[in-house]
């Protein structure tokens, strides 16, 4: 009698650690991928006003751009509609330091259309404007070269400060909001 209920105890003993290991270890996995993976894409941690995690420095290969789209509130005049795309960057990674990125807008300055890229660089469709591989204006409409975007690099995500400039003009200005 006695061995029979030393045996149930440790049964129950064996059930309950078992329980616990199922309710804690799941949600260990969830702790320890969270810490491996940057929210992505949106408001970096820390409440950085303006800026905008979009990729991660990892995904990025030298010589090869990276589109990558800004998502955040979008304000109107009578609501705030959380997760929008409010915009569109290019991402250059020219080098192993993290001091090589470069952002351009895809945003084209003659009527904004969405720059594409292509072999030569990086061409707007609407009206067939040109831009070199850095950004540069060579042919068409477009006004001036693309429009470049703060960047930087924090804890292995890429970060951009998104702003608008206004289109159709050879001065490079900011439109505010
Ligand atoms: S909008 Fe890009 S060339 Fe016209």
């Amino acid at each position: 009698m006695v061995d029979r209920r030393k045996a149930l105890k440790v049964v129950a003993g064996v059930t309950s650690a078992a329980a616990v290991g199922v309710a804690v270890f799941p949600a260990a996995a969830l702790v320890a991928a969270a810490a491996n993976t940057p929210p992505l894409p949106g408001r970096p941690p820390g409440g950085d006003e303006g800026w905008y995690a979009v990729a991660r420095w990892d995904d990025l290969v030298v010589g090869t751009p990276l589109q990558a789209h800004i998502v955040g509130a979008e304000v109107d005049a009578w609501k705030v509609s959380p997760d929008r795309r409010i915009g569109t960057v290019w991402l250059l990674r020219r080098g192993e330091d993290t001091a090589s990125l470069r952002a351009l807008s895809a945003v084209c300055p003659h009527l904004g259309c969405v720059i594409e890229h292509n072999a030569t660089g990086f061409v707007c469709p609407c009206h067939v404007s040109d831009f070199s591989p850095t950004g540069a204006a060579l042919r068409g409409p477009s006004p001036r070269s693309m429009d470049s975007i703060e960047s930087r690099v924090r804890e292995g995500r890429v970060e951009v400060r998104w702003a608008r400039f206004r289109l159709g003009t050879a001065e490079r200005i900011r439109e505010e909001g």
